[in-house]
């Protein structure tokens, strides 16, 4: 099967060109001006934009947490993706303390494998690291193509490792070419915060956000940088929300150290404020919390600095029914919230089109950078000979209404209900299948491929 893409305006991290693409089989074979090639299928994309697929390296579907599972399974979660434009996620294997890695993994490959639609890979999380974990390492990077380590620094009791750990860790994965990940907040200060508006009675989703003050994000930051520059593990920290974490790398620059931070779609356009609407804050209760528009300008300001390289969504959806475990208790509250269909036009409309990043930096953050940073680079992540045809043809006019009546992932509300966009992806190619063609799904649940990742430098 062959498919020619003509007259695109071809969007990548550094170029802006309109030309033709030319895609055999899987793979893109030929870019050009007028190409005189005749394919099996011509698509005309005069008029509109063409982007790399987007990368979403920061997904949870159908994970075990907080005493419910993520309501996005491996198929619903990656259709969504599809249909907002992002042909690859990384999703997380939690190793359950006590267990092995081979176990979680095996536990995961159980649902994600014949049933995802767009194409994956996985992190996998270290809760409990041992000599029988660290013994497994290895195995991973090098056999399973996962050569990143996600530890968290809350959810003590569940998901949280020591200081002691984390150090073991990071040397582990420095020795055999990994990446050690990690949610950055002070578990310790949060608990105490947490038991304290308990006990005073104070049980609404505004005390989830009252419990992670800034200081607790910033500090475990500055605290994951010193450890990963002692140890000269490569380090990414997802989810940054705030100017004090991000000033802690800013601050890890003066040594020449290069800490890789990823923040979210939420944190760059929604804001605390929504956390003061009694149990209707729920939808936005995730860990990290919203936080302040100052706090909004120091992350588009970092993107613009180079200091953040990625825009993820820590998509993590839950059904309102399940947000209403907390309905009397703010700490039951699934944390967690939808956002893996909207990511690539939520940033398009708030951040291109209203002048705050180029066209170029929007695929650097959202395409290009996660696929370098995470080991998919040259095959996924950009337009290029040879690089796995996935391709979003994007209409940067068109205008429309985001929605729970409209949108395909399996949540019943939106986070960003009635919010009107410029800009709409109207066609996606996954490995030159056409995935995606206004508004319907082409492809079927078995179609994503995991994708073994190589290892990493640490540099991009
Ligand atoms: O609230 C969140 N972020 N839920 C998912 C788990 C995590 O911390 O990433
Ligand atoms: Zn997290
Ligand atoms: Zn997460």
């Amino acid at each position: 099967m062959s498919v020619l893409i003509k007259n695109g305006r071809i969007i990548t991290a550094a170029d802006d060109y309109i030309a033709d693409i030319f895609i055999e089989g899987e793979t893109i074979s030929a870019i050009g001006k007028d190409l005189p090639i005749k394919a099996d299928m011509t698509i005309d994309a005069s008029g509109k934009l063409v982007f790399p697929g987007g990368i979403d390296p920061h997904v949870h579907l159908a994970m075990p947490f907080m005493g419910t599972f993520s309501s996005d399974t491996h198929e619903t979660g990656t259709r969504a993706a599809l249909h907002g434009g992002t042909t690859t996620v990384i999703d997380f294997v939690l190793q359950k303390q006590g267990h092995s890695l081979k176990e979680a993994l095996a536990d995961w490959n159980s649902r994600a494998k014949g049933t995802t639609v767009g194409d994956y890979s996985f992190h996998m999380a270290i809760t409990d690291f041992n000599e029988n974990t660290k013994a497994e390492i290895r195995e991973m990077v090098e056999n399973e193509g996962i050569t990143s380590f996600k530890t968290f620094m809350a959810y003590k009791g569940a998901l949280m490792i020591d200081d002691s750990q984390m150090i073991g860790l990071m040397q582990e994965v420095k020795k055999q070419g990994g990446m050690v990940t990690v949610h950055a907040t002070n578990g310790d200060v949060i608990d105490y915060l947490v038991a304290k508006h308990k006990s005073e009675g104070k049980t609404a989703p505004l005390y989830h956000y009252l419990s992670q003050p800034e200081v607790t994000e910033a500090e475990a930051s500055g605290r994951f940088a010193d450890m990963a520059d002692y140890t000269g593990v490569p380090g990414y920290i997802v989810h940054m929300t705030c100017e004090g974490a991000l000033n802690a790398v800013r601050n890890a620059t003066r040594r020449n150290q290069k800490v890789f931070v990823e923040t979210c779609i939420q944190y760059l356009v929604l804001d605390a404020s929504l956390y003061e609407q009694n149990f209707e804050g729920a939808k936005w209760v995730m860990s990290p919390p919203l936080r302040e528009k100052k706090d909004q300008e120091s992350l588009w300001a970092g993107i613009n600095q180079g200091l953040i390289q990625v825009v993820a969504t820590d998509h993590c959806p839950f059904m309102w029914e399940q947000k209403l475990m907390g309905k009397d208790d703010f700490s039951k509250i699934p944390n967690g919230h939808p956002a893996i269909e909207n990511r690539m036009e939520l940033l398009y409309s708030e951040g291109v089109d209203k002048g705050k990043i180029t066209l170029n930096k929007y695929v650097e953050v959202a395409c290009t950078n996660p696929a370098k940073i995470f080991g998919m680079f040259p095959r996924k992540g950009t337009i290029a000979i040879g690089s796995d045809a996935d391709i979003v043809i994007f209409d940067p006019n068109e205008t429309h209404t985001l929605s729970a009546k409209t949108h395909h992932m399996n949540v019943d509300y939106s986070g960003y209900e009635g919010w009107e966009l410029t800009g709409k992806v109207k066609t996606v190619l996954l490995r030159g299948q056409m995935a995606i063609d206004d508004n319907k799904c082409l492809i079927d649940r078995g179609y994503g491929q995991f994708i073994k990742r190589s290892k990493v430098s640490g540099k991009i």
